[in-house]
């Protein structure tokens, strides 16, 4: 019996419609459902395009940050990674606040405990800690003031001190450390890896290949990339820097879900990402619609922060805010 190559199965036009179908039936259970709980639903640039699609705000942390603190909803679903929902649960608290899938976390915020923090700061006495957000609420509680990748920069300047510990993205404290020379930087050895996955001979090769390409870097890449870029800061600032460009080629140096979004945007621009790497953030590919849907219609797994750590990890948020919010 001859067997249908696997390729004619993936894009038979049958497969293509029966998804779109299923997708377009649990888009509407999600509109329905979203106003029966008066919900908002946030979705970080990294997401699948589909989450994005229905999503009532896309954006970087800092923006989503604000979009939660801001909202009226009585519930919040956050697609986006732990760290992400447990922010926007801190700077809302009175909402129900959820994440489109509960084991979607971030491997870098892992990668320092609030023990490992209590540890670095008797090495260090009376030195602040500026955490990035990709912290739990726990470490958030034991820092001095929190930073995204959007306003690490501003925040750094405005503390006005001449020494910090920055937690836990190395790369992004090497990036605050080259923007901000007068004040020493002294870093927990954390990263990201999905960014530390793209290589720089891979960018230096598709320079090759398209030399007026413009390079956007996220400040999580590794410094060899970061050399490379013309432009370096958060999801949404790569986006905003792409779409308002007069150029036509681009090398995406962050999650792919941002090349996506992109070539989705300005269909008459060519967006690329370094070749050999697979710059794909597993968790935050773990938000599906049907999770979506189950959120909304069970209303498990709420994020909830002990009242104690709360307090605390809130009051760094607030200082990010107050400095670049
Ligand atoms: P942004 O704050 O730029 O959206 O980045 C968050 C993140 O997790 C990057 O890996
Ligand atoms: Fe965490 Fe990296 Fe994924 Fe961002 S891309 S959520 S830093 S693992």
């Amino acid at each position: 019996m001859a067997v249908e190559p696997l390729s004619t199965l993936q894009t038979s036009p049958d497969v293509k419609q029966n998804r779109q179908n299923r997708l377009n039936a649990l888009t509407e259970e999600i509109k329905q459902l979203k106003k029966e709980r008066n919900a908002v639903i946030l979705a970080h640039l990294y997401e699948r395009l589909e989450v994005q699609n229905i999503a009532d705000h896309v954006g970087d942390s800092l923006g989503l940050s604000q979009v939660a603190a801001k909202t009226d909803a009585d519930v919040i679903v956050f697609c986006g990674v732990h760290f992400m929902a447990e922010t926007a649960k801190l700077l809302s608290p009175q909402k129900k606040v959820f994440l489109g899938n509960a084991n979607a976390g971030c491997p870098m915020a892992d990668m320092i405990t609030r023990e490992d923090l209590v540890e670095f700061k008797a090495q260090y006495p009376g030195v602040p800690v500026v955490a990035y957000v990709n912290t739990t609420a726990e470490v958030k509680a034991e820092s001095d003031v929190c930073c995204t990748s959007a306003n690490a920069v501003n925040v750094v300047k405005a503390l006005n001190v001449p020494r910090i510990l920055c937690v836990p993205d190395m790369h992004l404290a090497k990036y605050i450390q080259s923007q901000v020379p007068e004040v020493e930087v002294i870093w927990w050895n954390g990263f990201c890896p999905t960014h530390l996955r793209m290589q720089p001979e891979d960018v230096i090769d598709l320079k090759k290949q398209y030399p007026e390409a413009m390079v956007l870097a996220h400040p999580e890449c590794d410094d060899p990339i970061k050399d490379l870029a013309d432009f370096i800061g958060s999801t949404t600032k790569i986006r905003e820097t792409a779409m308002k460009s007069t150029k036509r080629v681009f090398i995406v140096c962050t999650e792919d879900g941002v090349r996506a979004r992109l070539s989705e945007d300005c269909p008459d621009k060519l967006f690329l990402t370094p070749t050999r790497a697979c710059a794909v953030c597993p968790n935050m590919k773990l938000t599906r619609l049907e999770n979506i849907r189950n959120v909304l219609r069970d209303m498990e797994g709420e994020i909830l922060i002990p009242e104690d750590i709360a307090v605390k990890a809130r009051r760094t948020l607030d200082m990010m805010m107050a400095i670049d919010g």
